[in-house]
């Protein structure tokens, strides 16, 4: 069964507060968005198991701990996934880092697959997929589903803003998934936009628009 964590550290709900802001410009916007991915990081690793170990220190022997289990891997969905990888690897360093390329067609909505490279071992690995913005959850499932075609078995997905309407659909798609977010908004608009949201994520990363 799916289960959806609200990620309501003070650090992580003010650094959004500064993301949705609409006067802060893209260099801003991006050191912001990584900030938020280092501290998601942390929660989202929460329940990663340790091994006891024996090492020196130079005072002398002691059983210490370190993370056991399933190596990790990072799959942003391009574009805008992109801008949440550089935080994730600041915590979890060893991590490999897989691309999934979709867009979401602007009149359909549906997502559009145009690009996709995966580390060799990637059934292997526990996947932390990545994208600011989920909201119809067309790309975020799409990508999913790609990732579950090529054998994947483990997978968290991490976004900064939810729509209920996305909750939804990964949850109805893939009740194995659990989804990560910095808030659940309203609702979408007219044209599958998250409001209040934070207008188009990979636009205000880039400087596109
Ligand atoms: C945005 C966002 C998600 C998708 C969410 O990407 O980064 O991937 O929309 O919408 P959905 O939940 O309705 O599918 P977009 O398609 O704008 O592409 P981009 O990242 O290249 O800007
Ligand atoms: N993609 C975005 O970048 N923003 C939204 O609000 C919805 C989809």
């Amino acid at each position: 069964m799916s289960e959806v964590f609200v990620l309501d550290h003070p650090l992580i709900q003010h650094k959004l507060t500064l993301i949705r802001d609409e006067r802060t410009g893209s260099k801003e916007f991006r050191e912001l968005v990584e900030e938020v991915a280092m501290l998601m990081a942390y929660e989202v690793t929460v329940d990663f198991p340790l091994k006891e170990v024996n090492i020196n220190t130079p005072v002398g022997p002691v059983k210490a701990k370190k993370i056991s289990g399933r190596k990790v891997g990072i799959v942003p969905i391009l574009r805008a996934g992109l801008g949440m990888v550089n935080g994730m690897l600041q915590l979890i360093p060893t991590a490999k880092v897989g691309h999934v390329g979709l867009y979401r067609d602007p009149d359909t909505l549906q997502p559009v697959e145009y690009y996709c490279k995966l580390p060799t071992d990637v059934t292997e690995r526990n996947l932390i997929v990545i994208d600011p913005m989920l909201a119809t959850g067309g790309s975020a499932s799409a990508a999913i589903q790609f990732l579950k075609d090529r054998g994947v078995q483990s997978i968290k997905l991490v976004c900064l803003i939810a729509a209920p309407e996305g909750i939804k659909k990964v949850k109805e798609d893939h009740d194995d998934v659990n989804i990560y977010t910095a808030a659940v908004d309203e609702k979408l608009n007219d044209h599958g936009y998250i409001v209040p949201g934070l207008g188009d994520a990979g636009d205000r990363l880039f400087g596109t628009k």
